[in-house]
């Protein structure tokens, strides 16, 4: 398969560093031949460290339609801000290529839902480069509660705050504002967490939410921004299956961060990433469960197999409807269904990222 990142950022060495060890376990089903970024000084440099790690240097672009017309690529890694998600997913697809978009998805759920339409039509694949349900530990955590390791789940609670000191979070400033970002912290940062939470639980039916600004202005010393996108959301939610959820997020901590997740079922609790406590006080380390359900997590070859991914851009899009719920929730006050969102019953918080977006010049 001949493959070509799109935006040669930050993420993208971490996904170069992925290709890299595929190349070493024997599971290389790529070549990376071709690579874009506006910035020619970051594609070459890419390049260059993209032949140190795989053996070969791939061709360089700094228009990725040209990339798409002249490279004769089967997919590519789409690592752009969010808010290009949409557009280079409908180009690469009409070109006849398969795309792995990084998360979110999109910046509104009307987009996400085109790009699942857009792929449908073309018939080409998109999966989502989702961190928190890959991995053997992820798997296995998800495939152990689903079994019911801990009974079946009574509440998880998620609580995550960091500190930026009135910065900007990863260095950007547009991760701040909703017409680039599609929202603050709750989508760049809370995607992650509603996939994960879908993931373990199942689909999640209703959302209310509060939001808040706290922080009414940013600046890393040369960039000052009044950011559009909520700093602070407060989250309460319940499964399709009964089950409850508290999920905290915070750009605005001062003094001290926290991070933190515990998922409580009537058995017992799961610590991710750490190990399951039951209630007759044994625990079980992280280790044992991914020895016992996920031995097959690296065999994922989705696009070959035309299989269900495990992270695909169905279940991206999902989570981002949850977020979106959330978001309509502050808007409007009351618990908005999941649903609804999905499939753009509802959107009075959605409209106002477009109404933004359109007045960035891109
Ligand atoms: N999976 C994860 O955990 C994870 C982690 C970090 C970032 N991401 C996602 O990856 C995406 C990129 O994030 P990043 O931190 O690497 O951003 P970044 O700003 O470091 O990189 C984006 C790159 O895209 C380039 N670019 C912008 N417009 C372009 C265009 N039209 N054509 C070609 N290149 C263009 C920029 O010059 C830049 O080099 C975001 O959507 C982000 O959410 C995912």
């Amino acid at each position: 398969m001949k493959l070509g990142f799109i935006g040669c950022g930050v993420i993208s060495t971490a996904h170069l560093e992925g290709l890299e060890q595929l190349k070493k376990d024997g599971k290389q089903t790529f070549d990376l031949t071709a690579v874009c970024d506006l910035r020619l000084d970051r594609a070459d440099a890419f390049a260059v460290e993209a032949e140190k790690r795989l053996g070969s240097r791939p061709e360089v672009y700094t228009d990725y339609r040209r990339m798409l017309e002249h490279g004769g690529l089967d997919a590519v890694s789409v690592l752009l801000d969010h808010d290009l998600h949409h557009m280079v997913a409908e180009d690469c697809f009409a070109a006849g290529v398969h795309v792995q978009m990084q998360k979110p998805l999109a910046i509104s759920p009307s987009f996400g839902r085109k790009m699942l339409s857009d792929a449908e039509k073309y018939g080409k694949v998109m999966t989502l480069s989702e961190p928190s349900v890959l991995g053997a530990d992820n798997v296995a955590m998800a495939r152990a509660v689903r079994d019911g390791i801990i009974g079946s789940v009574y509440m998880i609670m998620d609580y995550a705050t960091v500190t930026l000191r009135r910065k900007f979070f990863a260095g950007t400033a547009w991760r701040h504002m909703k017409g680039r970002a599609g929202a603050g912290w709750i989508n760049d940062h809370g995607v992650h967490r509603t996939h994960f939470f879908t993931e373990v639980n199942g689909p999640i039916k209703e959302v209310f939410a509060y939001t808040e600004i706290f922080e009414k202005q940013l600046s890393d010393g040369e960039t000052t921004i009044r950011p559009t996108g909520e700093d602070t959301s407060v989250t309460v939610f319940r499964f399709a299956n009964g089950g409850l959820g508290h999920w905290m997020c915070s750009t605005a901590a001062h003094g001290e961060g926290t991070g933190g997740v515990w998922i409580y079922g009537s058995k017992g609790c799961f610590r991710p990433g750490r190990y399951a406590a039951l209630e007759d006080g044994k625990i079980i380390p992280i280790s044992e469960i991914i020895e016992r359900y996920a031995p097959d997590v690296v065999r994922n070859p989705a696009i070959a197999e035309r299989k269900e991914p495990i992270s695909s851009a169905e279940r991206g899009l999902e989570a981002l409807g949850v977020v979106f719920a959330a978001l309509e929730s502050a808007t409007i006050g009351q618990p908005v269904r999941v649903q609804d969102i999905i499939f753009g019953k509802r959107h009075a918080y959605e409209d106002t990222v477009i109404e933004e977006m359109k007045s960035f010049k891109r």
